[in-house]
């Protein structure tokens, strides 16, 4: 089976201005300098990036948007491009977030835009999948993640999946306080490496990281990074502070 470094990314959501995100950026880099057998990566809001950039140099930690447009420039009040993330420091993007899926109408087909145009930039790619807990309840959760990754996903070749990372975040687990069981996780993430094995072989279903993301928090970690299918976390509410984040990336001591 193929070494997959486990990621410990935070998502900060629409938390912290820029001095703000100076300061917890910089408190990070000295709190995980140490923690070599992991990869860390960061999402601050857009008007941070550039800032925690500076931070991050030379530091391990990796920078990601948390949000992008497909197009490379435009007439797009409000939005920024794949460019633009790459120039202001970030190596990663955040794609397809229950909360951009909700709130501003994200769908799995401009998820795909957004997807490709990443990749032709050279931007590496976090898709967010996950289902509600209505969707649970009716024992759908395998066929809405189908769906999600079907369409999602559509288009792309076998080679790009280097620059794709999947993250798994039930709806109903985000910041509500309600882990999925490390058994539930693992049941899906060894679900859809079985897809992806299906529709693109199984050196990128071996090689692909799949995150978990929902209610992650020092207390619950160890165990869900425990299970075979689990390669990192997407963390939301315990990311702002430092000193929690650090915790959840030193897992392993
Ligand atoms: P949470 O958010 O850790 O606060 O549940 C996770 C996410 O939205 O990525």
């Amino acid at each position: 089976m193929a070494e997959r470094t486990p990621l410990i990314a935070g998502n900060w959501k629409m938390h912290k201005t820029g001095p703000e995100a100076v300061q917890a950026a910089g408190e990070l880099v000295k709190l995980t300098a140490d923690a070599k057998q992991v990869d860390i990566l960061i999402a601050p809001a857009f008007t941070s990036l550039a800032l925690v950039a500076e931070i991050l140099e030379g530091s391990r930690i990796m920078l990601a948007g948390q949000n992008m447009h497909w197009e490379p420039k435009g007439a797009f009040t409000g939005e920024v491009s794949a460019d633009m993330l790459l120039a202001a420091g970030c190596s990663h993007v955040i794609l397809g977030h229950s909360e951009r899926r909700q709130f501003f109408g994200e769908t799995d087909q401009n998820i795909n835009k957004k997807l490709k145009s990443a990749l032709a930039a050279g931007l590496k790619s976090i898709i967010c999948i996950g289902e509600s807990e209505t969707e649970r309840d009716e024992g759908k959760t395998f066929s809405v993640l189908d769906k999600q990754v079907q369409n999602g996903l559509k288009g792309l070749f076998s080679e790009d999946f280097g620059e794709v990372i999947l993250a798994y975040e039930p709806v109903w687990a985000i910041g509500t306080g309600k882990t999925a069981t490390s058994q539930q996780a693992q049941q899906v993430h060894a679900y859809l490496r079985e897809q992806l094995a299906k529709a693109y072989g199984k050196t990128v279903a071996d090689s692909i990281r799949i995150l978990y993301g929902g209610s992650v928090k020092p207390e619950n970690i160890a165990e869900l990074m425990a299970m075979d299918d689990v390669d990192g976390a997407l963390v939301g509410g315990a990311s702002l502070d430092p000193q929690t984040f650090s915790r959840l990336v030193h897992y392993q001591n």
